[in-house]
Formats: structure tokens, sequence, C-alpha cells
């Protein structure tokens, strides 16, 4: 299998990228080290991968690059590239998120529809769905995102579906609920929550800390991408990780398997849902899907990266958000 993906330096794109690997692809991984947090981080990533000569890195972005020229040949294109974060997507940034969010998938639409893909999969989001309607929240659930990154990650979504009924791209758009896991990014609350254990310095959990998140662990994400690519499933699908969370819970079970952390408690952040809970029937009768590493495993394996690399990485973001 030859596969692209985009975002490979990032957290996601870079485990996928070594996934396909492992599993003998030849992969084009496209990244243009957006600042959105340090790129060293992002080299850091994406070292493994680069080490195997099968992988070939185009630092470039999808705005710019030629597309169509790096996805002719290829199988399966895994667009993962995007702005992240829910909470600093507000005032004058939201055009960053319109650009790398919509526009670049846009681009890498128009370009699938002129070659021959297996599949082009897309890396959505639980933030579509804002605070559901009901729980767990099926695809059928109307989305009405609350964060304008929710909107950008919907209407990409909405660019794919109608690329592959106008155009017939095989699109598979999967809804990814708060992933996980070693080489998280440095905004989301476990590598900020694994460093302050470790560290015994301080968190700053935000809200009541009582919203709850079907937190994802990052290897299941990566099979639910494969799997999904080498099936016949075209559409939306919901990727979680089989359990419902509160974040005080977290707390208790990183202060376990970590060290205590000095958590200070903020105001709730505009765009924050309440709760995610995914159901899944989508991608378990699509391609089999079901999520693997339960919570405190994966919290485990986060813990002892992070005491290998000497803390949780946990650096700042340029864009973290702040409290409103
Ligand atoms: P990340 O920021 O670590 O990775 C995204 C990568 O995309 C970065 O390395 C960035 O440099 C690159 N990129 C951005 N715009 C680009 C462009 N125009 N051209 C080329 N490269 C570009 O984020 P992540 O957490 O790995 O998330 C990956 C994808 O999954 C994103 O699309 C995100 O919206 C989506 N997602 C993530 C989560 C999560 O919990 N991490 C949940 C739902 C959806
Ligand atoms: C995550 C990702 O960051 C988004 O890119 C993704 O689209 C989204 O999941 C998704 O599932 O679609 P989020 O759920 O906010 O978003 O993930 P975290 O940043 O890990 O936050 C989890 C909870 O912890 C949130 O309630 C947040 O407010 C809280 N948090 C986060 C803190 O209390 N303190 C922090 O420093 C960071």
């Amino acid at each position: 299998m030859r596969s692209v993906v985009t975002g490979a330096a990032g957290f996601v794109g870079s485990h996928l990228s070594e996934h396909l690997l492992a599993r003998g692809d030849e992969v084009v991984g496209i990244d243009c080290f957006t600042d959105y947090y340090d790129t060293a981080i992002k080299e850091r990533n994406l070292a493994p991968a680069l080490a195997d000569e099968r992988f070939t890195l185009v630092r470039g972005d999808l705005l710019t690059e030629p597309l169509i020229e790096l996805f002719d040949g290829a199988d399966v294109v895994y667009h993962l590239a995007g702005q992240p974060g829910v909470r600093p997507s507000w005032g004058s940034d939201f055009s960053t998120y319109v650009s790398h969010n919509v526009l670049a998938t846009q681009a890498v639409l128009e370009a699938a529809r002129t070659v021959e893909l297996k599949k082009l999969v897309y890396a959505s989001s639980s933030s579509v769905y804002g605070d559901a309607e009901s729980y767990p929240t099926s695809e059928r659930v109307r989305p009405q995102p609350i964060s304008p990154y929710g909107v950008t990650k919907l209407a990409a979504e909405h660019l794919c579906e109608l690329y592959r009924t106008a155009f017939g791209v095989p699109t598979a758009s999967l809804r990814f609920f708060t992933v996980y896991g070693p080489r998280q990014r440095p905004d989301m609350a476990f590598s900020r929550l694994v460093a302050a254990g470790l560290e015994g310095s301080v968190f700053e959990l935000y809200g009541t800390g009582e919203q709850t998140r079907d937190f994802t662990y990052v290897g299941d994400i990566v099979r639910a991408l494969h799997d999904a690519a080498t099936s016949d499933f075209v559409g939306v699908a919901n990727i979680g990780g089989g359990s419902r969370t509160s974040m005080n819970e977290v707390v208790e079970i990183v202060s376990d398997l970590a060290g205590e952390p000095d958590v200070r408690r903020l105001a709730k952040v505009r765009g924050d849902v309440k709760d995610t809970a995914a159901d899944t029937q989508v991608a378990r009768d699509g391609f089999g899907y079901a999520p693997q590493v339960s919570l405190r495993d994966g919290l485990a394996l986060m813990v002892e990266a992070a005491r290998s690399t000497g803390g949780g990485g946990a650096a700042t973001a340029s864009g973290t958000g702040s409290a409103t």
C-alpha cells in the first residue's frame, strides 16, 4: 500500500505514520509545521518515521503544495492536517482555523477527485456535536457545534460528504472523541496533567471538573483509521474510547499513577462542551471497530512515556485559550 498522511508531524499523524510503516506501507507525510505549539515537538514526533527509508516527508502547506502530483499513485490519503484546539478558536484566530481546516480540506478534495484513491479518510471531531441532544451520541443526532473550531471541522466534513456524492471521492470521516496517549498535544488536558503530577506542579482545571469526555487512546484511533481505509466503509462514523469519565476522576487516576498535581480551579472556558459520549455502532458495523485500551491503561502508558522522556512534555501552546 502507498499512503499519504497529511499532518504527519502532529500527535495523531506521527502515530499513524509509524503504524502504517510497521505494516509495510510506503508513506508520504505532508506537514507545514504550524506554530500552534512548539515545532521542536513536531520534529521529535517525526524522528522514528524519518528513520524509515519508506517514509518521505514533504514540508509544505496543503494550500500551496502540488497535491495532485503527491496523491498520484497513492491508495489512501489520510487527511489529519488541521488547526486543532477548541478553546482558542474565537476572535481573530478564526481565519487560521478556516484556512487550515476548511480551505485546506477543499484543496485536498479537489486533488482527490482527479486521482484514483481507494479511500480518503478525514479526521473529524466530536466537537461537531456541541452539547448534544442525547448520549451516547449517534451520527443521526443533529450536529450543533458550540465552538468556532467545531464549525470548521463540521464544514470540512460536509465538504467530504459533498465531494463523495458529487464526484464519487470515497471519503470516510471519523469523528474522533478527545484523543490521548504519548505525544498528546501540549495544550491538551492529559499532557498537562501528567506533567503536573510528575513535577508536583500546577494543573489549571477549567470549570467544576464534572465535565465528562469519552477519552480515546491514540492506538485505537490509529487502528480505526487504518481499518476504515481498508474496508468498504464510506460516510461518517464516531470513534470513541468506550467509557465516559469526568475530569475530577481523571485527576484522581493521574494522582495515583504519577503523583499529586496542584489543582487550581478556574472558570469554564467558552466553547468547551459539557459532555461527550460516542455511540460507535456505525464504526463497529462498518469496519469492526472496538476500542481496546482502557483509560487507566492508556494513562499508565502516557505516564511511562513521560517518565522516560523526562517530563510530561506539556510545553505552552501558542493559543490555549483563556477562561471566560
Ligand atoms: P496536531 O496539531 O498535533 O497535528 C496537526 C498537524 O497538521 C500539525 O503538525 C500541523 O503542523 C499540520 N498542519 C496544519 N495545517 C496544515 C496545512 N495547511 N498544511 C500542512 N500541514 C498542516 O493535532 P492532532 O491532535 O494530531 O490532531 C490531528 C487531527 O485530528 C486534526 O485535524 C484535529 O482537528 C483532529 N482531531 C483531533 C482530536 C484530538 O483529540 N487530538 C480530536 C478530534 C479531532
Ligand atoms: C479535544 C481536542 O483538543 C480537539 O482537537 C478535538 O477536536 C476534541 O478533543 C474532540 O474530541 O473533538 P477537548 O475535549 O477540549 O478537545 O480535550 P482536552 O484539551 O484534553 O480537554 C478535556 C477537558 O479538560 C476539557 O473540559 C477542558 O476544559 C479541560 N482542560 C483542558 C483543563 O481543565 N485544563 C487544561 O489545561 C486543558
